[in-house]
């Protein structure tokens, strides 16, 4: 069910692999427009809770009236702080549907998007000290090539660095408008995809996203009972090879070689599917953020 914020991705497959326990406790770490909360409370019976966590305080506006429900604005990298002081110690199923919705993408003001606004900010959670002008105004040009080319996998990093660091000798970069001057003449290939890459390396970067991930994930792996189920959705190769080596050994290091995942004959978590599953053609027609996204679900042994 689509809010007009955000179409959930893989609704059904996602509160499939998730509720196997229909009075369970279970997380949303991700609320968003909350069609994947709506969907878990609407198949929960009267003992079952559903505690959902958005960093975004416009994600709140969506809030559901519900007895079974609380939403918590927060990062989810502290999910295991957050449920203690909630009295919760374990529960039956966390679901992370990660990155940005399409609200965020969309909405002017918040510059997560090449193609929208001027306002060059790309603060998921508005308390957060360091927006998207502050690192391209003052990470080292050093810092700058590893922004792109590890969160970004852009090849031209060191042009692309040099290039930012000539721009703001001159004059502080200001807005999109004039990052996006000194990034377009060096587009390689496809010039949407190249921005796209550029913009979601300082994006992973201004919210830490790589690291809110790692914590997450050893965090919210202790908060499941044995059964419970881990369900995440993600959106670009680094997080989907973070989380594919956490399901299978419990490593979150996301700079391994992508073979290189071999599974923990001890380890607490089991796959229950091989291979992510992806969207089917209907569901990218209707939505086309649904084309880059991956499902991994996991069961705590
Ligand atoms: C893809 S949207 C989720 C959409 C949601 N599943 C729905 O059906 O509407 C991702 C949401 O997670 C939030 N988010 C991303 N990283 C977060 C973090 N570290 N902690 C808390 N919320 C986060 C974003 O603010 C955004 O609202």
């Amino acid at each position: 069910m689509s809010t007009g914020y955000h179409e959930p991705v893989m609704l059904h497959q996602c509160i499939d692999g998730l509720l196997w326990q229909e009075n369970g406790i279970y997380v949303d770490a991700t609320f968003g427009g909350g069609g994947h909360s709506r969907e878990i409370l609407n198949r929960m019976e009267s003992k079952g809770q559903l505690i959902a966590f958005d960093q975004d305080e416009d994600a709140l506006k969506n809030t559901i009236q519900d007895l079974h429900f609380q939403l918590v604005h927060g990062n989810f990298r502290f999910i295991k702080h957050y449920l203690r002081y909630l009295g919760v110690h374990q529960v039956h199923g966390i679901l992370a549907d990660l990155g940005v919705s399409s609200f965020q993408l969309d909405v002017d003001t918040k510059g997560f998007s090449f193609s929208r606004g001027n306002t060059f900010d790309m603060r998921m959670n508005q308390q957060a000290t360091r927006s998207a002008l502050d690192i391209v105004n003052h990470e080292s040009e050093e810092n700058l090539v590893n922004i792109f080319s590890t969160y970004g996998e852009v090849r031209n990093s060191k042009t692309l660095a040099k290039a930012i660091l000539t721009a703001r000798e001159l004059k502080p970069i200001s807005n999109t408008h004039e990052f996006l001057n000194c990034v377009e003449p060096l587009a390689m290939g496809n010039k949407a995809r190249y921005l796209a890459q550029v913009f979601q390396a300082i994006r992973i970067k201004v919210n830490d996203e790589i690291g809110a991930l790692q914590d997450f994930l050893a965090a919210g792996v202790d908060m499941l009972i044995p059964g419970g189920r881990l369900v995440v959705l993600t959106y670009h190769s680094i997080e989907d090879r973070i989380v594919k080596h956490f399901i299978r050994n419990g490593k979150t290091e996301f700079s391994m070689p992508s073979d290189h995942y071999d599974s923990k004959a001890d380890w607490t978590l089991r796959p229950i599917n091989k291979k992510p599953i992806v969207a089917n053609d209907e569901e990218i027609r209707r939505n086309s953020r649904a084309r880059s996204a991956k499902l991994r679900i996991a069961e705590k042994k």
